[in-house]
């Protein structure tokens, strides 16, 4: 069973959820590429977790185009997909209104046409070196604890969901190490 976990990132924090997912799924023996949606193809895998960080209600271009080109292939095997992006209150609390911003609604129902097995919204990391008006104002209201929202158990027990969907059955790798 060989498993591609894929991913769109800008700021890196969407590339290390993949990794931490990637990691957890070898840890249940199975064989794993970790790498950007940007040169990945789906061609010669039998799963795929495909992953974006959500900027203004919008993936990533890399992970949308991979979504779009890979549908063929896609149809066929089981997938699954995050987004990455809240922090702060809208991670641990959101209302209605701040999840239409966190799953872009266009990939949603292009990934559910597919198949998609599931969709996850994990929080997300601010910049941590913050470009621009936007980004520096949105650091600078944000308290220093709630700026990375990310919750490394919660990745990974969505990865050891996925590990026994295809069919691992106990964890064989190293006991997990916090993040
Ligand atoms: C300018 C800007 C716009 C953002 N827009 C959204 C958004 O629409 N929805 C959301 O959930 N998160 C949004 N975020 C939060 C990012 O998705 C979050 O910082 C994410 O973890 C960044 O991932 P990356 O480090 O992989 O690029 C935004 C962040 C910035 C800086």
């Amino acid at each position: 069973m060989r498993v591609l976990v894929t991913y769109a990132s800008k700021n890196g924090s969407t590339e290390e959820i993949a990794e931490a997912i990637a990691d957890e799924l070898m840890a249940y023996g199975l064989d794993v590429e970790c790498g950007s949606a940007h040169d990945a193809d789906a061609s010669d895998v039998d799963a795929v977790i495909l992953g974006s960080a959500v900027y203004a209600d919008r993936w990533l271009r890399p992970a949308r185009r991979f979504l779009k080109e890979e549908s063929d292939r896609l149809r066929g095997i089981p997938f699954w997909i995050f987004s990455s992006g809240p922090f702060g209150e809208q991670a641990t609390s959101p209302t209605d209104d701040d999840l239409r911003w966190q799953e872009p609604p266009r990939v949603l129902s292009r990934a559910e046409a597919l198949g998609v097995r599931e969709h996850v919204v994990f929080g997300g990391r601010l910049p941590t070196e913050p470009h621009g008006f936007i980004e520096n104002a949105m650091v600078r209201n944000t308290p220093d604890d709630a700026r990375d929202a990310r919750d490394w158990s919660a990745i990974r027990t969505w990865a050891a969901s996925i590990a026994h969907e295809l069919g691992a059955k106990e964890r064989i790798g190293r006991p997990i190490v916090s993040t």
